[in-house]
């Protein structure tokens, strides 16, 4: 029997024992950042909140729809599920950083040409996922794609054209 008492009173998660404010060093997009940032803020918000880079999107906020997607040295990761005290040194590429403001990446020219988003809310993490499984070179097929991307929900249902434009970049690169 499991003694209620005991585990309440089990000082987890006691913020009083970390440090009020860490420094955290994060190259984004090429840019350098030095953040002071309480030890328990995620990248996500570290990004959109103390960056002020807010194309990237919060939407679940618990690792289940993908809107929050960034590529760490080229691998694709959520970024509400790591904290920023974490990626201390790291690079750190967001959609903002996909474009150099005059040439889009060819999968942000295939999502335009495509029509592969009604919103766009799930779209930075779409396009910055995709750049991240091309990278990883595991999909052969469309049913691959499909199950590689399968961690990119849109709320909208866009999955036809946004595969059509994955595919088309993917078709590209053979
Ligand atoms: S906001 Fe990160 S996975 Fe949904
Ligand atoms: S385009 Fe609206 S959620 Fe994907």
């Amino acid at each position: 029997m499991i003694n209620e008492t005991a585990f309440l009173e089990k000082p987890v998660g006691d913020k009083r024992q970390l440090p009020e404010f860490e420094l955290v060093n994060l190259t984004i997009n090429g840019q350098s950042y030095k953040l002071r940032l309480q030890p328990w803020v995620s990248l996500l918000d570290a990004i959109r909140e103390y960056a002020g880079l807010t194309g990237t999107k919060k939407g679940c906020d618990h690792g289940q729809c993908g809107a929050c997607t960034v590529l760490i040295n080229g691998k694709r990761i959520n970024s509400c599920l790591t904290l920023a005290v974490m990626k201390d040194g790291e690079s750190i590429t967001t959609i903002e950083g996909l474009s150099d403001g005059i040439t889009n990446h060819p999968l942000q020219d295939a999502f335009i040409e495509h029509d592969a988003f009604q919103c766009g809310y799930c779209t930075p993490g779409q396009i910055c996922s995709a750049v991240g499984m091309l990278n990883e070179g595991r999909a052969d097929s469309l049913e691959d794609v499909q199950e590689l991307m399968s961690g990119n929900i849109c709320r909208c249902g866009a999955y036809n054209n946004i595969n059509a434009a994955i595919m088309e970049v993917k078709s590209k690169m053979a």
